[in-house]
């Protein structure tokens, strides 16, 4: 089932750049503002290097999400994620999205998350071809472009994902949303949109300023997210 929430520009907040002793008043600040997707990035200190959170901060934010109508939009940096997909479909994930180098099986994992009642997202690394998502075109309702290599916020936006993301996007089926995750700032994300992007996540320029909520509504005007 794809959410109709993917349907038009949406920016995404990241988590991961939260001051987590604020974690639920900034999650809300960004929702009043108009935010419809909250990205959350869970890493196992093995797929990347930082060990960060798991399915318990995903059913932590699950009641303050539903009140606004918003997903939550959880990306997997984890090896072998068809092990703990249906602890994050459980948790309340709307979208889990794994890593095409992250296990051999990636259309049953894929097939896993649908079966959890999720949507099911296919991300992959700056350096792995895009020829993956014409394998699994019919398995995924949305396509996550790494704009930096995963594991770290606050990294400088890789320019060659402008090329690659207009290779990307014709091997999409028809309403599979095509997402840019990495140093997404407004001039980045501009510039990801006439490349095809739909989804523009963001943690330093939402969650790690000083006003997330005005710094959402910047990116968002930026990008044509309705904010609501
Ligand atoms: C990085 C994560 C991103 C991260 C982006 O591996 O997947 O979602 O939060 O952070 P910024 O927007 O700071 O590049
Ligand atoms: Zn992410």
């Amino acid at each position: 089932m794809r959410p109709a929430q993917l349907a038009q520009p949406r920016v995404a907040p990241s988590i991961l750049a939260a001051d987590f002793s604020q974690l639920g008043a900034q999650v809300r600040d960004v929702l009043e503002a108009g935010a419809r997707i909250i990205h959350v990035d869970v890493m196992d200190g093995h797929f990347v290097p930082p060990i960060t959170m798991g399915p318990l901060a995903v059913g932590a934010l699950r009641g303050l999400t539903s009140e606004y109508g918003a997903l939550l939009d959880v990306h997997l940096m984890i090896e072998r994620p068809e092990h703990q997909v249906s602890e994050f479909t459980r948790a309340g994930a709307d979208i889990v999205t794994i890593h095409a180098e992250s296990t051999p099986h990636l259309d049953y994992a894929l097939a896993e998350i649908r079966a959890g009642g999720a949507a099911a997202g296919l991300a992959v690394c700056p350096s792995t071809p895009v020829t993956v998502y014409g394998e699994v075109a019919a398995a995924i309702d949305l396509a996550l472009c790494m704009t930096v290599n995963p594991g770290w916020g606050g990294q400088q936006f890789i320019e060659a994902s402008i090329g690659k993301l207009a290779r990307l996007a014709p091997l999409l089926a028809e309403g599979v949303a095509l997402a840019v995750d990495g140093g997404i700032a407004p001039g980045t994300a501009e510039r990801c949109k006439a490349a095809g992007a739909g989804v523009f996540v963001a943690g330093t320029a939402v969650l790690g300023t000083k006003d997330p909520a005005g710094s959402y509504v910047a990116l968002a005007e930026a990008v044509g997210d309705p904010r609501r």
